[in-house]
């Protein structure tokens, strides 16, 4: 397997351009299917998630075109099957927006089972409570197919138990084309909701709302094809000033929404780090040893679960002791165990852990456990003592375009290893 190895303790410093959102872009991808009609998509990250999503666009029938790096065509007019089979589906969690997209488009969908990260039960009763509402007979075989069938869908009053990403975004998918108006209450409110709003009324939908926890929806018969481009990671962008500041380096981060990015910003601030905001950058300095703060995960506008890990790395070398409280997944820190080989000292009790700083970590072979976790190793390898070397590197390629060639440009000391007889693909992330 591939590994990346970093000789930790060089402050970055420069500028680092932020890529497209891969959390936007996995919902776009499938949404490309209602315009029956070419789109082309712009900002697109280079990371296995969207290969996975162009794969199966390509499997349903779809024409897919780079047209550069960083820029797709699809044309979806040539679509024939709404099955998605486990083999595609299994590697990663986004898959399921493959069943609204096609639902909206043939009025059935057969996917099976997404998988995605491990932290904790990831149900999916509210997209299926709320493909029910819109007139969709959902039948699960076997818990490994959905199979849902509906004689045309019409719009409903669809109220979210719990604030989730996946439902909303889903359910907007599958109402775009539903016969009359479709509500979303407590709808999530995260960038990529509203980008995939953006990009749905850009094909000729009537969404409106996106963004505020209550979403309307006007069914409309026929979408077009557009051009649109995707917003910037935030948690890209997270990342790497998270990463700046843990390594008292000085970065520009170019490429961003800064008001996407407040809660870091305001956590930064608070750990005594330096933050200058522009129009569509920031310049981290990490001028002084982070100081302790208390962090609780929410959904948006909160502070983002999946800048978690990386924040908990940045606190377990910060002045003082910091609380850490996950408020969306139920298992979300089993990274801990891999930064405690480096020397943190992190107590986890539930769904909080208490970040006793240390003073430095210490290179040590570590894996990434899903993601984020990943992104946290790449953190605490970056300012350990000696070298750290990362396993399972699978996952950091799911959601970072080119994370050690950004890295080094910014005078990390970093390199991947590449074993090419070894399969690179996971069972489950996402
Ligand atoms: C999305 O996952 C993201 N993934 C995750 O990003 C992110 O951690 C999460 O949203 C929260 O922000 C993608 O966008 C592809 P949810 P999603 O539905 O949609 C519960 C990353 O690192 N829930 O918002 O699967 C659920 O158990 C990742 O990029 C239900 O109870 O998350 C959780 O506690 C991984 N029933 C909470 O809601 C449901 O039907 C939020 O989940 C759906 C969710």
């Amino acid at each position: 397997m591939d590994k990346i190895f970093i000789n930790g303790g060089n402050p970055l410093k420069g500028e680092v351009t932020i890529s497209g959102a891969k959390n936007a872009i996995v919902g776009i991808l499938p949404a490309t299917i209602l315009a029956q009609d070419v789109c082309v998509i712009e900002n697109v990250p280079n990371i296995s998630d969207v290969s996975m999503m162009l794969r199966i666009l390509h499997q349903l029938g779809a024409r897919v075109r780079h047209i550069d790096e960083t820029t797709v065509e699809i044309d979806s007019s040539t679509i024939n099957s709404y099955v998605v089979t486990h083999d595609m589906t299994k590697h990663l969690r986004a898959s399921y927006y493959f069943i609204g997209a096609l639902l909206a488009r043939f009025g059935r969908a057969k996917v099976a089972m997404p998988g995605g990260c491990n932290f904790g039960v990831r149900p999916i009763d509210q997209h299926i409570k709320g493909f029910e509402i819109l007139g969709t007979e959902v039948n699960l075989k076997e818990n490994a197919m959905i199979d849902a069938d509906s004689n045309g869908l019409s719009g409903g009053l669809i109220y979210l138990d719990v604030v989730s990403v996946g439902a909303t975004m889903n359910l907007m998918l599958a109402a775009v084309k539903a016969k009359g108006l479709t509500v979303i209450e407590n709808a999530a409110k995260e960038p990529h909701i509203v980008d995939l709003a953006n990009f749905l009324n850009s094909m000729g939908a009537d969404v409106r709302g996106a963004g505020t926890d209550v979403i309307k929806i006007r069914g409309v018969e026929k979408l077009h094809g557009c051009t649109y481009s995707a917003i910037p990671d935030q948690i890209e962008a997270g990342t790497f000033m998270v990463a700046a500041a843990a390594t008292k380096g000085e970065v520009l981060i170019k490429n961003v929404i800064p008001k996407h990015l407040e809660s870091i910003t305001n956590k930064l601030i608070q750990c005594g780090v330096e933050v200058e905001e522009y129009d569509d950058s920031l310049l981290i300095k990490g001028t002084c040893r982070p100081k302790k703060c208390n962090v609780k995960t929410m959904p948006h506008p909160g502070f983002p679960t999946d800048m978690q890990p990386q924040f908990t790395t940045l606190l377990a070398v910060a002045e003082g002791t910091s609380i850490v409280s996950e408020g969306v997944w139920d298992n979300r820190f089993q990274y801990v165990e891999q930064l405690a080989r480096m020397g943190a000292n992190i107590t986890v009790n539930g769904k909080a852990a208490t970040v006793e700083g240390v003073e430095s970590l210490n290179g040590s072979p570590v894996k990434a456990d899903d993601l984020r976790a990943g992104a946290a190793m790449l953190i605490a390898g970056l300012i350990a003592k000696g070298t750290t070397e990362i396993e399972n590197i699978v996952y950091i390629d799911r959601g970072y375009d080119n994370v050690v060639g950004k890295l080094q440009a910014l005078g990390a000391d970093i390199r991947r290893v590449t074993d090419d007889d070894t399969p690179k693909v996971v069972e489950s992330a996402g």
